[in-house]
């Protein structure tokens, strides 16, 4: 994909290779849409997500999704390097509705090693849903720590950093409307700043 440097201009620049086009994205998400409609038909779900990198997916998840759905969402703090090695963070805005015996289905921008992934599910899990399952757009299999059963996967990815579709770098790229990877002095660019 040619990206469109007029459009995007600095923030292309940073960008040494797409790895998933805006087309793509839709396509897999039109996919995932009529998935999650005919499994949870009739059962109003309620769909999850953790501020700010899944805002774009679930933003555009919803709108593939043909069934009646409701949305919430949590923050969490950023970690210490010591707390994030136990998979602990610190919920800074909890959900707004109770979640017993609701259908609720945790989305997620990107799972990694699992452990913020592992510690939210358990935290929810304690609140009795009738159901409780996850759909990651992206996921990188190499750094798993902990199994987290995924239900609905959009892409598999390499173990690289990349940004874009909402993931951001130092709060930078996710406006991006594909998924890339950053150029070395990109890195080093921000933290120049
Ligand atoms: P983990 O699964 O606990 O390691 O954490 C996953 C979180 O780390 C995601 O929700 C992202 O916020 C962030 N993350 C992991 N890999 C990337 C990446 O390649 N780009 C941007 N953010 C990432
Ligand atoms: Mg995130």
């Amino acid at each position: 994909m040619d990206i469109d440097n007029q459009k995007f201009g600095a923030l292309a620049e940073d960008i040494s290779e797409v790895l998933l086009t805006p087309g793509q994205i839709q396509a897999r998400l039109d996919e995932i849409g009529e998935k999650i409609s005919r499994d949870y038909s009739g059962k109003n779900p309620l769909l999850v997500g953790v501020l700010k990198g899944v805002m774009i997916f679930i933003a555009d998840l919803i709108r593939v999704i043909t069934i009646p759905v409701e949305v919430d969402f949590m923050a969490i703090s950023s970690y210490s390097p010591e707390a994030r090695d136990q998979g602990m963070v610190r919920l800074v805005k909890d959900l707004e509705s109770p979640i017993t015996g609701r259908h609720v289905l945790f989305i997620e921008d990107m799972v990694d090693t699992g452990l913020t992934l592992n510690y939210l599910i358990q935290t929810l899990k304690m609140r009795h849903p009738a159901s409780l399952e996850v759909c990651a757009m992206f996921n990188k299999n190499k750094l798993r720590l902990v199994d987290v059963p995924l239900k609905y996967v959009g892409f598999e990815l390499p173990d690289r950093f990349v940004v874009g579709y909402g993931l951001d770098h130092r709060e930078r790229y996710r406006n991006l409307p594909f998924v890339g990877l950053l150029k070395p002095q990109a890195f080093k660019k921000i933290s120049d700043q």
